[in-house]
C-alpha cells in the first residue's frame, strides 16, 4: 500500500492533538509521517509533550525539536497515535512489525485514548494472518520457544514459529529481548490466545492489543475514514 496513504492517515489524526497535550508517539513507517507533521507543528510554536515508543522515535522527534519526557515523569497521556499490522472491526490489533511492541503498549495503556493510523489494508475480519509477534527474554529461550509453540497447536495455527532476524543476526528489542513472530493464520478467540501467552514465564509480551484502542484513521484510495466505537 503506498506511502501516501499512511501519510494522509497521518495527517487526518493530526486533528486529533490540541496545544497543550502530553501525546504518545509511535513506532514504524505511518508513525513516523505523523511524528514528521507533529514536529512541524512545533516549528510554528504548537506545545506538547510526548512520550516515544521506541528509540527510533525518540531520535527523529528530538532531531525535529519535539519535548521528550518519559512515563517517571508524567503520570499520564492525553493520546496515543500509532500504526498497527491489523485492525479488526473489534478495534482489535496486532502490532509489533517494528519491534516495539512493549513499550508501545506500556505507553497506550498509559493513555486516555489510543488513535490508530493505517492504510485501509490493515483492516482485517478475523486477526492473524499477519505473524503475531511474541517478546521474549532470551534467558530459557528453547523452553519459551516450545511453550509458545504449544500454545500455537492449541488454537490451531496454520503457520510456523520464527525468531526474528535483522541483517543476519537475532534481532533484539529496546528492552533486550528476541522477538518470535507466530503465524497463527486465524486467531478466533484473540483473548484466550492473549491469557494463554502471557501465562508463559518467558513471554514478557505479546503483539495483541486488546481493549485498548477504540478509534482508527485508516486510508484508502477513496479518502480516510474514522472509525470509532461509538459508530461500531
Ligand atoms: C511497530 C508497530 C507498527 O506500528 C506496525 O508494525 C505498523 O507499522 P507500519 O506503519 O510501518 O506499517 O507495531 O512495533
Amino acid at each position: 500500500m503506498s506511502d501516501a496513504f499512511k501519510r494522509q492517515a497521518a495527517q487526518a489524526a493530526m486533528s486529533e492533538v490540541r496545544s497543550g497535550m502530553r501525546i504518545g508517539l509511535g513506532t514504524g513507517s505511518t508513525a513516523k509521517h505523523f511524528v514528521d507533521l507533529l514536529g512541524a507543528e512545533v516549528a510554528k510554536g504548537f506545545e506538547c509533550l510526548c512520550v516515544p515508543t521506541s528509540e527510533e522515535t525518540a531520535k527523529q522527534a528530538l532531531s525535529l525539536g519535539i519535548p521528550l519526557t518519559s512515563l517517571d515523569d508524567i503520570d499520564a497521556l492525553d493520546v496515543t497515535i500509532d500504526g498497527a499490522d491489523e485492525i479488526d472491526r473489534g478495534f482489535r490489533l496486532i502490532k509489533g512489525g517494528g519491534g516495539a511492541l512493549l513499550r508501545e503498549k506500556i505507553v497506550a495503556a498509559a493513555s486516555a485514548r489510543m488513535v490508530v493510523i493505517a492504510d485501509n489494508s490493515k483492516l482485517v475480519e478475523t486477526l492473524g494472518q499477519f505473524p503475531l509477534p511474541v517478546e521474549v527474554n532470551p534467558f530459557g529461550f528453547a523452553a519459551t520457544r516450545r511453550a509458545v509453540g504449544n500454545v500455537m497447536e492449541a488454537f490451531g495455527a496454520q503457520g510456523g514459529l520464527s525468531l526474528r532476524q535483522r541483517g543476519g543476526e537475532t534481532f533484539t528489542t529496546d528492552g533486550g529481548h528476541y522477538i518470535l513472530d507466530a503465524s497463527f493464520g486465524r486467531i478466533s478467540d484473540a483473548e484466550a490466545v492473549s491469557r494463554a501467552l502471557l501465562d508463559i514465564p518467558g513471554v514478557v509480551q505479546h503483539g495483541l492489543f486488546l481493549d485498548l484502542c477504540r478509534e482508527a484513521y485508516l486510508a484508502a484510495p477513496d479518502g480516510v475514514i474514522r472509525l470509532s466505537e461509538q459508530q461500531a
